[in-house]
């Protein structure tokens, strides 16, 4: 095993046989890209921005549904004209995608490598077969054990403030529509010890936000092979990593309804620096429809963890997942997720219009009866609740300060900075002399449903803190002894 636990930074030499990674889909996604580019870094390759500079071609794609598909066989045709252009360009098709559709894809004229989500370590390998004519090289067997734990990932982000680290793979929960477990099969959570020297690395290298990610990061559970007595959940690693440093931000998701306890929460309360900000998928608001999605919850169940999180994290904004027109889904099922929309108030939501995926329950057992102009009528009406509710979380932060972690420049002028809160609003404000990686203490102004505008705040005195607390101790001694009042 190799012991190097760096944030690898991208090899850029001329002379090396190149390759070039496109991405798609979700956040895991990403950070597998960047344990490719390393496996392949290793193996005496350089990374390059452009499609043009490419001798090897990588398409890291996604299943989830069916027009991420369709954009990728339309990027397959774009390749093949590339290779037309330029001979003997590789082209590899990786991830979700390649773990469904195997041979398929490997009899698109581009496509020269298929690997799946478990086969990364092994494309160095074919890509040499393939160079030494030995034909199409495929590789989707999947793994009980990879977790790609040894590899550090070359950091591919333009900032070097943010990073994912993945703390497990797969998903065992086999929810209905979702075509996850079959692609990136179970689940297994990654050894604690290499995921904390992973994040002390970055933390060590300038990084200041860390992402731990996982399908579901509350069931990851790591069981030490040498004392099957010994084991860490997500809570303790948790905890963990925020101790790696309190200026070391720490975010993670996903979370599942069904399995975030409290202890994360707690764990939550106890460290600053663990962000207010949880990503709750509840995917629908009618308990039939939750029942036919295999989602192990009820429409009451969650409202319940919604509660608990709000009485030991007040500030703590919550963000969800939500599919439209599900099988069998009626004006009441949907009725029932925008009813549930308002009474929790969300923050921030991904929506979508369900998307039958071939071979999942869903698609063996329920018809996918719900026409596609009515999907997409309720999932408008839901994105149009969204943007209400997301308006109005934003509205409640005017006039109040945050602490942002500046990651870029922003889009619209280079002398304004772009920096999230810890509860995952995106904030823009003016630099005055702030730079990217820093903290600001900014004062909200204005909001749209998607952006905080804001100033940098006067630092407050030194002692407000102990102020307050001084003022929140009398209050309570008044409570107590109402005598004593002032
Ligand atoms: N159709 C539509 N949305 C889906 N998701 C997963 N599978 C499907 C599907 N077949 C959504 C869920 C999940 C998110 C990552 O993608 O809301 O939480
Ligand atoms: Fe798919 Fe459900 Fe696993 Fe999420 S938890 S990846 S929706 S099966």
């Amino acid at each position: 095993m190799d012991n190097k636990f760096c944030s690898v930074k991208p090899l850029r030499d001329n002379t090396l046989p190149q390759v070039f990674i496109e991405t798609y889909g979700c956040q895991m996604n990403v950070n597998d890209s960047e344990v490719v580019l390393s496996v392949l870094q290793r193996a005496g390759y350089s990374i390059c921005d452009h499609l043009k500079d490419a001798d090897i071609i990588l398409i890291n794609t996604c299943s989830i549904r069916d027009n991420a598909e369709q954009r990728v066989w339309g990027r397959l045709d774009v390749f093949l004209q590339e290779k037309k252009s330029r001979k003997g360009v590789i082209v590899g098709v990786l991830g979700c995608m390649a773990e469904r559709l195997k041979e398929e894809l490997l009899r698109h004229p581009a496509v020269d490598i298929v690997a799946g989500p478990d086969a990364y370590r092994d494309i160095p390998k074919l890509i040499a077969a393939l160079k030494s004519d030995a034909g199409k090289q495929i590789n989707t067997l999947l793994s009980h054990e990879e977790t790609y734990a040894d590899i550090s990932p070359v950091r591919m982000d333009k900032n070097g403030v943010s990073a994912f680290i993945s703390i497990m793979r797969g998903c065992n929960n086999m929810c209905s529509y979702c075509v996850v477990p079959y692609v990136r099969g179970a689940e297994r959570s990654r050894d604690p010890e290499s995921i904390i020297r992973e994040a002390q690395e970055l933390f060590d290298n300038g990084y200041k936000e860390v992402s731990l990610l996982g399908q579901n990061v509350d069931s990851y559970n790591w069981t030490d092979p040498d004392n099957p007595t010994r084991s860490v959940n997500f809570a303790q690693l948790l905890e963990r990593v925020a101790l790696i440093d309190p200026r070391l931000r720490v975010r993670f998701s996903t979370s599942h309804p069904k399995d975030m306890g409290n202890g994360v929460l707690y764990t939550m309360a106890m460290y600053p620096n663990i962000c207010n900000h949880i990503h709750l998928p509840v995917q629908s608001g009618s308990n039939a429809m939750l029942l036919k999605m295999n989602r192990k919850y009820t429409r009451e169940s969650y409202l319940e963890r919604v509660a608990k999180i709000r009485e030991i994290l007040p500030d703590c904004t919550i963000s969800t997942d939500i599919i439209a027109g599900f099988c069998g889904e009626t004006e009441q099922d949907h009725r029932d997720t925008l009813s549930l929309m308002e009474e929790v108030r969300f923050d921030s939501a991904f929506m979508f219009q369900y998307s039958e995926r071939p071979n999942t329950k869903a698609a063996r057992h329920f018809p996918d009866d719900v026409p596609p102009e009515v999907k997409t009528r309720r999932l408008n009406e839901i994105i149009e609740l969204q943007n209400r509710l997301s308006l109005e979380s934003n509205q409640k932060t005017l006039g109040k300060t945050f602490d942002v972690l500046i990651e870029g420049i922003s889009k619209r002028s280079d002398r304004q900075l772009i920096g999230r809160t810890p509860q995952n609003k995106v904030c823009v404000f003016d630099a005055e002399g702030h730079t990217i990686g820093g903290y600001a203490k900014v004062r909200i102004h204005s909001c749209t449903s998607a952006t905080l505008m804001a100033k940098i705040a006067e630092e407050e005195p030194k002692h407000a803190g102990t102020l307050k607390i001084k003022e929140k101790i009398k209050d309570i001694l008044g409570e107590r002894h109402p005598g004593k009042k002032e």
